[in-house]
């Protein structure tokens, strides 16, 4: 451990804000006592500029002060990136239980009435400190872990796309089209959350599937096309037993885009509800971006001919409702489209032919 972090976790910084002097001089020797070392603001305002410039691991805060008072120093400091875990204190009188209430709406850690156990408060604040940190470091994991599935997630399903698509710009908008879709036909945060983070995965089954089909400028003969079929199966057997949800989804997904409303799609032949609304969103968002783009057999299409395409394909290919929706908000469609370009550039309405073999 270097010195500087061994300091750091001997003597923490405490900043303290309070406009009594004699209440801040007590406070002062206490903490200094206990190893701390201390930082002093006279109100909301000064403690403001002082959290700006420096970094202190621990506030205790008055409540009531002139300007900006201790509800409004708290819950402003949590809005701030990156300090959202440092522990706040509100120092409070013992029988103020609205100004307790309220100090745990707007943020703060803990509490310590008035009038302070100097002798205790060192021991007090190192305890709150601990509990902070180890919350903090449980975050951090917590998200690390998070950024890591969800990284392997995205390479696996980029890796999938690399087989048969330039740039892998297919999977971020033909999810982010799904998100959309799925908000608008009133999915929960979490579904359209879910639905943007296991629809890259929707080909992963692609990785089964030979060069020499996937890669085929032409079209595919019959007994190739029932071989590029296969993808779906395959993708559900990768992502199959998984006990996240997102892996569920993810499964459901790679098994039932290409499924179609009117019962004619595969693996299963499903119809209507019967294919899961994650599935059918999917197919809709990858259709429409299949057709847009450039593939090694096609070129692209123009956007209002694809939508036409889309429209004419209402109650065959795709859920109806689905299609209403997408329809009614092509703006936010574009928007993605536009963000998630491809770098090469789309040519509108070339000779198209196979449009969405895969
Ligand atoms: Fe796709
Ligand atoms: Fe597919």
């Amino acid at each position: 451990m270097n010195h500087e972090l061994a300091e750091y976790l001997e003597h923490p910084v405490v900043l303290i804000v309070d406009d009594e002097f004699l209440q801040r001089l007590p406070m002062r020797e206490a903490l200094e006592q206990g190893g701390f070392r201390v930082i002093e603001a006279e109100d909301g305002a000064q403690a403001w500029e002082l959290l700006q410039r420096e970094s202190p691991d621990l506030v205790i805060s008055d409540v009531v002060m002139p300007g900006m008072n201790g509800f409004v120093l708290c819950e402003t400091v949590r809005a701030l990136e990156g300090r959202q875990h440092l522990p706040i204190v509100m120092a409070t009188s013992l029988d103020d239980l609205t100004s307790i209430e309220h100090a745990y709406q707007v943020g703060a850690t803990d509490f310590i009435t008035k009038p302070i156990n100097w002798g205790l408060l060192g021991h007090r604040m190192r305890y709150i400190l601990r509990a902070a940190r180890t919350a903090q470091a449980l975050a951090d994991r917590e998200f690390e872990l998070l950024r890591t599935r969800m990284e392997i997630i995205r390479r696996l399903g980029q890796a999938a796309e690399y087989r048969d698509n330039e740039t892998g710009k297919h999977i971020q908008r033909m999810s982010h089209y799904s998100a959309l879709i799925g908000r608008m036909v009133g999915l929960t945060a979490q579904d359209q959350a879910l639905l943007l983070q296991a629809a890259p995965m929707h080909d992963v089954g692609k990785i089964g599937i030979p060069d020499s089909i996937l890669l085929k400028p032409g079209k595919l003969t019959g007994e190739e096309f029932g071989i590029m079929k296969t993808h779906t199966l395959l993708g559900g057997q990768l992502l199959d037993d998984e006990p996240s949800l997102l892996l569920r989804t993810a499964h459901t997904i790679a098994l039932t885009h290409h499924e179609r409303w009117d019962g004619g799609g595969y693996p299963y032949g499903l119809a209507q509800r019967e294919i899961p609304i994650m599935g059918r969103i999917c197919s809709l968002a990858d259709v429409f971006d299949a057709l847009t783009s450039r593939r090694p057999y096609k070129q692209p299409w123009s956007v209002e001919r694809a939508v036409e395409e889309i429209k004419r394909c209402s109650g065959t290919a795709f859920d109806p409702e689905l299609v209403r929706v997408f329809c009614g908000n092509l703006p936010a469609i574009l928007e993605i489209r536009a963000t998630f370009a491809d770098p090469t550039g789309l040519d509108p309405d070339l000779d198209a032919s196979d449009v969405s073999r895969g």
